[in-house]
């Protein structure tokens, strides 16, 4: 029997290429669609390398339906799992319409494809961001998804709103072959393969927090801003929940194998379950690089909350998913990709 063979769109990015690494190593056929809008196809050529296998590669855009059509046509894919977004909360803000247009029009052509070829199978990319500002700092995933601060997190939402109806159709109309749809709520990927050889390559300054301590300790960016010290968490600074970008990755697989047990449309947190203050993923970084961090506190960021972290028990009773790197795993592991590669993948 051959291999399953699934579409990765957004693949020679960040998370997607780490996806892709878990893909090829479990077994399965990959095929990426990109437009490398975001990403370098360096990154590929390191996937490659790390798994000694070779994946399909397509350089177009989500939007364009006929690139999608053609690897249908040539290409018997299994599942797709949807990376394929922008992603800068400031630049949303600038310039919404783009926003909308790449990543909810992007998806809206995606599954009008899929359908047309009859492939009803996707895991989508979503965020934490598409709860908005609730009244607890541990997310359940039954907590509405409401009030996204910003156009990035609004057309995460809108996506998720919008694939929950597919499956509501096929049950109107007694498809026997259901859309089966698992929405994946990250909290703040972070980290790197552990060779070293893929990692997170941010075009021009970094607006998060991890790719910009580092760029600090391998000396360059001279200072971080901390954005605020007096928010009620337990040193004032800001609390995230930080996840291995592999533990994330492989999060993906145990998805996609859960997809045929689920019906219709289903949101899971990626979480590890704790959060960790700026202050202390700083002295994790200079304990782990032995490199001091030179950083002042500023005015709070506009539109950040104090802190949050996933629930993830959902995740680990029915993906039979958790996370198995800590701290100082996130901290090394992106160490070595950016001491290895201070300019990403020029
Ligand atoms: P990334 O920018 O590194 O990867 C996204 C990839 O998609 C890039 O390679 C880019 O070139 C490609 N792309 C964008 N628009 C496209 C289009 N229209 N057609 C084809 N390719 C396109 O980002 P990432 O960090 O790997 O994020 C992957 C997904 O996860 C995104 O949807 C993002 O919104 C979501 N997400 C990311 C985070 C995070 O903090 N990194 C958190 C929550 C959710
Ligand atoms: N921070 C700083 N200085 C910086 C950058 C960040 O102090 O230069 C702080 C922030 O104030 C926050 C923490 O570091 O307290 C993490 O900030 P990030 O920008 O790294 O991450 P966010 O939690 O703000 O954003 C992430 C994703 C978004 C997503 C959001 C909500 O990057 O895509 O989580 O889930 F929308």
């Amino acid at each position: 029997m051959s291999a399953e063979k699934i579409l990765v769109t957004g693949g020679a990015g960040y998370i997607g290429s780490h996806a892709c690494v878990e893909l090829l190593q479990a077994g399965y056929d990959v095929v990426v669609i990109d437009n490398l809008s975001n990403s370098k196809p360096e990154s590929l050529v390191r996937v490659a390398k790390i798994t000694g296998k070779v994946l399909n590669f397509v350089e177009a855009d989500i939007c364009d339906k006929q690139a999608l059509r053609d690897i249908f046509s040539q290409h018997k894919i299994y599942a797709v799992m949807h990376f394929a977004g922008l992603k800068a909360v400031g630049e949303s803000c600038e310039q919404p319409i783009k926003y909308y247009q790449n990543n909810v029009y992007g998806t809206l052509v995606l599954t009008e494809v899929m359908q047309q070829f009859g492939v009803k199978k996707i895991i989508f990319s979503s965020s934490a961001t598409v709860y908005g500002e609730p009244n607890t700092v541990k997310y359940t995933e039954d907590l509405p998804v409401f009030g996204a601060t910003n156009p990035y997190g609004k057309s995460k939402a809108m996506v998720e709103d919008m694939l929950q109806d597919l499956p509501v159709a096929d049950a109107l109309s007694k498809s026997r072959d259901p859309w089966k749809i698992i929405l994946l709520r990250y909290f703040n990927p972070i980290g790197a393969h552990i060779s070293g050889l893929i990692g997170e390559d941010p075009n021009g300054i970094p607006n998060n927090l991890v790719p910009y301590v580092s760029q600090v300790a391998v000396g360059k960016l001279e200072q971080l801003s901390v954005f605020g010290d007096d928010y009620p968490t337990l040193d004032g600074a800001g609390v995230r929940d930080y996840v291995h970008v592999v533990d994330l990755a492989k999060g993906h697989l145990n998805a996609l194998q859960a997809l045929n047990k689920i019906t219709g449309c289903k949101a899971y947190n990626l979480g590890a379950g704790k959060g960790y203050s700026v202050l202390e993923i700083i002295a994790a970084f200079e304990r782990i690089t032995g490199k001091s961090i030179s950083y002042k506190i500023v005015e709070r960021r506009v539109g950040d909350i104090a802190e949050n972290y996933a629930d993830p028990g959902l995740a680990l009773r029915e993906l039979n998913w958790q996370t198995e790197k800590n701290l100082d795993d996130m901290v090394a592991d992106t160490w070595r990709w950016q001491s290895a590669n201070p300019n990403g993948y020029e």
